[in-house]
């Protein structure tokens, strides 16, 4: 990964990102207290502190360790990220009422900088602001090289250590060369543009080949989602009738999903075992009574399900590996699944996951570990994979194991919790929003509420109802639904007679994650 940007809480974080990579470039988002640890491992060619909400001067206020100043790697700071650079290195930063500025500003060209290469044919240009606060005395070694009609310190340079502050956002599309300043910053960082899909896909496929012998068998765990269903498109014409597609239905899957899943895997290159072989095959194997009894067993915390979940996940795969003749895994593990199962530097559990940290005596391999789920759909849509694939939505893989919180699973709940869920699939596609959000999650709350249905008194569970807003599922925003699109769903989810009531989780990633458990 060649540019870290530390997440300092913007709205526009993940635009940094997508812009980075529109340019051609790779880049990680973290949160600021994962950054040391990253930085043990890893040493970027540039950082880019992204803006944030809060103030440089609130108790509280996000921080990063002073190490990432004192290497010499360029850092541009933006808004939040150039108040924390300027308070750090000596300057001051206040809260300007006369100078706050939220939407279109002019930024004056001061002088000649890196960061305006190219650029200098316009005197002044249309940047986007959003800041309360305002970099009210510069540090020693900085100069001011923009600034706006209202005398703000638009940009800031420290020339011989290679860091700028902008107050504006480069990142949104209503900044006018916005895209220029930051393929400056990258060219100042000298960046390899890493990002071009035939690269990627020339990659996964030689680790494939260092992993796989030329006459080895290998499985694929196929969930039918664009994460394994890509991979299985880049490597099915390498690997033949060597790949063998392995879907468990383990009973917490979605209804539908399974013919869906069938689809995408012949979508991506396989055929269904049952019919002619010659290609890579594929098949679905049902496994819900093990798994619900293995789960059932875990009781109700959420990394005991979750451990359970990976433990039997493993049985099933090594006994229909060793049918298969075969002694290699290949997975679809994604970056966020290897982070944040606790697997990349000091970073913390925040949950197991089903793919991740399984020992066992297949040689296991995860050729999409670096990449982030944008990524993956890029790589879908380069090989022309149907919108199925592409714009297929993630599905965690324990399902709706992990989606019955609070009290034990059964057979019965997870119909409840089944059926809910098609139903709120159904209004959701029937109002057409599914282009708002990345996902939406719907959970069984186990607790018993008191209702009135017909004039009687029902006592049923919650459903709680969750569309998230992201790109790289390492944070989110909670989705708001529409008021009319909220009556619809409770008004169709309360007929069931075990449900009493719906609620709505709004909430980000962090404080919250995606799922539930
Ligand atoms: P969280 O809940 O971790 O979710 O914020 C981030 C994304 O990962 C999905 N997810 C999983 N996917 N196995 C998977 O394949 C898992 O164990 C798992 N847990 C969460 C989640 O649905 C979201 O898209």
């Amino acid at each position: 990964m060649q540019i870290l940007i530390a997440d300092f809480g913007s709205q526009y974080t993940l635009l940094i990102g997508r812009m980075l990579r529109e340019i051609g470039v790779r880049s990680i988002i973290l949160p600021p207290q994962k950054v040391s640890a990253w930085l043990k491992e890893n040493r970027p060619k540039g950082i880019i502190l992204s803006g944030g909400a809060a103030s440089i001067y609130e108790d509280d206020a996000p921080n990063l360790p002073d190490g990432v100043l004192n290497d010499d790697i360029p850092i541009l700071g933006i808004c939040y990220g150039m108040h924390w650079l300027a308070q750090r290195l000596g300057g001051r930063v206040e809260p300007r009422f006369a100078e706050r500025e939220y939407g279109a500003a002019e930024m004056i060209l001061c002088e000649p900088d890196p960061l305006f290469h190219g650029l200098t044919d316009d005197a002044k240009f249309t940047v986007w602001m959003s800041h309360g606060d305002s970099v009210t005395a510069i540090p020693a070694n900085f100069k001011v090289i923009g600034r706006t009609a209202g005398n703000t310190a638009a940009a800031i340079s420290w020339p011989e250590r290679r860091v700028w502050g902008l107050q504006f956002h480069p990142e949104v599309n209503h900044t006018i060369r916005g895209r220029a300043i930051l393929e400056n910053f990258l060219e100042v960082c000298s960046v390899k543009h890493d990002w071009r899909p035939d690269d990627v896909i020339t990659r996964i496929l030689q680790e494939v080949a260092a992993a796989v012998g030329p006459d080895e068998n290998c499985i694929l765990a196929f969930s039918g989602g664009v994460d394994s269903s890509t991979l299985t498109a880049i490597v099915a014409p390498v690997l033949g009738s060597r790949l063998t597609c392995i879907t468990l239905d383990h009973g917490g899957l979605r209804a539908g999903e399974a013919d869906e899943v069938k689809e995408n895997a012949l979508a991506a290159g396989c055929w269904y075992s049952r019919e002619p072989a010659g290609r890579p095959s594929f098949d679905i194997f049902g496994r819900w009574k093990t798994f619900l009894n293995a789960i059932v067993a875990a009781g109700t915390d959420a990394e005991a399900k979750r451990r359970a979940f990976r433990e039997q996940y493993q049985i099933d795969l090594e006994t229909l590996a060793a049918e298969a003749d075969a002694r290699v895994l290949i997975q679809g593990t994604l970056a966020p699944d290897v982070i944040e199962s606790g697997r990349v530097g000091g970073a913390a559990t925040i949950k197991t996951h089903h793919n991740v940290g399984m020992e066992t005596w297949l040689r296991q391999i995860h050729p999409l570990a670096g990449l982030f789920k944008y990524e993956v759909r890029d790589l879908a849509r380069y090989l022309k994979l149907p919108p199925s694939i592409t714009e297929r939505k993630p599905f965690p893989g324990p399902g709706f194991y992990c989606r019955i919180v609070g009290v034990p699973v059964t057979a019965e709940l997870l119909e409840l919790v089944r059926w809910a869920d098609a139903e709120v699939r159904r209004i959701t596609a029937e109002e057409d929003l599914e282009q708002e959000f990345a996902q939406l999650v719907v959970g069984l709350i186990g607790v018993r509420t008191v209702g009135v249905k017909g004039d009687g008194r029902s006592y049923g569970y919650a459903i709680a109802v969750r569309a998230v807003q992201t790109s790289d599922f390492m944070t989110c925003r909670g989705y708001q639904f529409p008021p009319e699109v909220r009556r619809s769903i409770q008004r169709a989810v309360t007929k069931h007679p075990e449900i009493t009531r719906v609620w709505f989780d709004e909430n980000d990633k962090p404080p919250a994650t995606v799922e539930f458990e």
